[in-house]
């Protein structure tokens, strides 16, 4: 089974970008973690981030080719990307929605999703252990299907 890991606009600059909220970890570190757990549930990861809404739309098209499934952290097009949604709806990729922070407890534009009412469930607000248990949940959810 493979799955998208896909990273959205500035989390490039994770670990340097207001650690406070977003912690020190790096991408490349987020990315390790979640190789570690998919080597323990025997799936394959690919890792994308891209900063521009395009770029995100265009991996998960070429996603339908070779992925079960996809974790995204759309960063800051959570809040605003149509496209983006119906880029996920039209692949029709199951999918969790991942963040590192809580965006319920910031501010009232953050609390909204363009692409929650699609996704299987959301993770949000346990840092890089949101990606491993948004990973965890939907490999569950994927096999669960699978028989
Ligand atoms: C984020 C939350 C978003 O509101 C924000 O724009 C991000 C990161 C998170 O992981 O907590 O870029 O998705």
């Amino acid at each position: 089974m493979h799955i998208l890991i896909l990273h959205g606009p500035n989390l490039n600059l994770l670990g340097v970008r207001e650690p406070d909220v977003y912690g020190h970890l790096t991408l490349a570190e987020v990315d390790r973690r979640c190789d570690d757990l998919a080597a323990q549930l025997n799936v394959t990861l690919c890792h994308h981030q891209d900063n521009s809404e395009g770029g995100l739309i265009d991996r998960v098209h070429a996603a339908m080719a070779d992925c079960a499934g996809v974790v995204v952290n759309p960063g800051g097009y959570t809040h605003t990307s149509v496209a983006l949604r119906d880029a996920l709806a039209g692949a029709g990729l199951p999918f969790v929605e991942v963040h590192l922070s809580n965006v319920y407890k910031r501010e009232p534009f953050r609390h909204h999703s363009m692409l929650a009412p699609l996704a299987v469930g959301q993770v949000a607000g346990f840092g890089a252990a949101s990606y491993t248990l948004g990973l965890r949940a939907l490999v569950d959810w994927l096999r669960e299907r699978s028989h």
